[in-house]
């Protein structure tokens, strides 16, 4: 296996990767409105290429945001590879909101400059990155403890944003309690989203979402929430709608780097074509589109391989789908692994959810 591939541990047997799901007995309701669907940033995965080629060939998503950024150097134009990364402000349609880690007011703000001078309407916080080497320098999820630090930052930031500002944040980082001392501070400014996916920061993906804690922070949170969490199939979405009535707005990571259809399936769009020729074209598309982007450099098929860590779930047998696909080494290899893969595996369609967890 190359280095830092991880075969995702996934479990069929379950339905729904939430484990709240497993309850056959409870009531769907039907859905009333179209709610709104987030593709969650994933560093590494959700690149420029990455986003333009899935929003050519896929459906039903609302907002998709960049991976963080950060290292952002305070009142200087930014570096080509970040506005490489940064080149559209939509892709077909859909709008594409870039996102910063970061916990310096100035740092923030530079940024924010730079992408309204790009054309863009919105910035995401990232008070959600669980890795220790993040968390420990008090950034991401790792902020998350120290209320007063958020407030001091969002007190520099807020009268000069030149964009809406949204967050992205976990319950807390050693306990979910935490975000109910945040909670005042973020009342106090002009944000225009708090996106919660109720984990712990020291969780990092195991365990399965605190919606108790959840459900308590939506009750005295004065601005939009949008649920993030462990959403893999349509059922998944409409429990958690039929949990949190008031909350109509989603952002799906793994399900649907697992499942491009998701927002399609969740909201009834219909897929016009067969669904493992539109996923054969895309992977395709992506594999070539990161070969011109990456100038045929080796780090390409590396791209194309942590990407597929979540979509062999999309496939029966999806651990061997994923060591026909690892053991590649070259360009020919892949484009013949990949072949084989659509010739010997079907689809599974509808994603079954159980969806994997990431933690080990
Ligand atoms: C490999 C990897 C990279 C990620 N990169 C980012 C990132 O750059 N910014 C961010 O806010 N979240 C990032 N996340 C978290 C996801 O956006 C999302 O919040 C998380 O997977 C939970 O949602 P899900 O259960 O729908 O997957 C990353 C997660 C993983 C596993």
């Amino acid at each position: 296996m190359p280095q830092g591939v991880k075969v995702l541990k996934f479990n069929r047997q379950v339905h729904g990767c939430c484990s709240f799901l497993v309850n056959p007995g409870y009531f769907c309701p039907p859905m009333n409105e179209q709610p709104s669907l987030y593709f969650a940033p994933f560093q590494g995965i959700t690149t420029k290429a990455f986003r333009e080629v899935y929003a050519r060939h896929f459906f039903g998503t609302d907002k998709l945001y960049t991976p963080y950024f950060a290292n952002i150097a305070v009142d200087y134009p930014l570096p080509p590879l970040k506005l490489k990364a940064l080149r559209e402000q939509f892709e077909n349609g859909i709008p594409v909101i870039p996102q910063i880690l970061s916990k310096s007011a100035p740092e923030i703000l530079s940024f924010a400059q730079r992408c309204a001078g790009l054309g863009f309407s919105e910035l995401n916080w990232n008070l959600g990155c669980p890795y220790p080497q993040v968390a420990r320098k008090k950034r991401g999820s790792g902020l998350l403890p120290y209320p007063e630090m958020v407030s001091e930052i969002l007190d520099q930031l807020m009268t000069r944003m030149p964009l809406h500002f949204s967050v992205k944040c976990r319950l807390g980082y050693e306990d979910a309690g935490e975000i109910q001392n945040l909670i005042p501070v973020f009342n106090r400014y002009p944000l225009s989203e708090i996106i919660i996916h109720p984990r712990i920061g020291r969780q990092l993906y195991s365990g399965s979402p605190d919606l108790r804690a959840f459900g308590e922070a939506i009750t005295s949170l004065r601005h939009p929430v949008a649920y993030n969490g462990d959403i893999a199939a349509p059922a998944d979405l409409q429990f958690l709608q039929s949990q949190f009535p008031g909350i109509s707005r989603f952002m799906i990571g793994r399900g649907l780097l697992a499942d491009p259809f998701l927002p399609a399936r969740i909201k009834g769009i219909a897929i016009n074509g067969k669904e493992t020729e539109i996923l054969k074209k895309f992977t395709d598309d992506l594999y070539h589109a990161y070969r011109r982007d990456k100038k045929e450099s080796h780090t390409v098929l590396n791209a194309m391989k942590e990407y597929w860590k979540y979509l062999i779930l999309s496939f029966d047998d999806p651990r061997s789908v994923f060591r026909k696909i690892r053991k590649t080494a070259s360009y020919d290899e892949y484009e013949e692994a990949v072949q084989r893969v659509f010739e010997e595996h079907a689809p599974a369609g509808i994603n079954p959810s159980g969806i994997l967890r990431d933690d080990g």
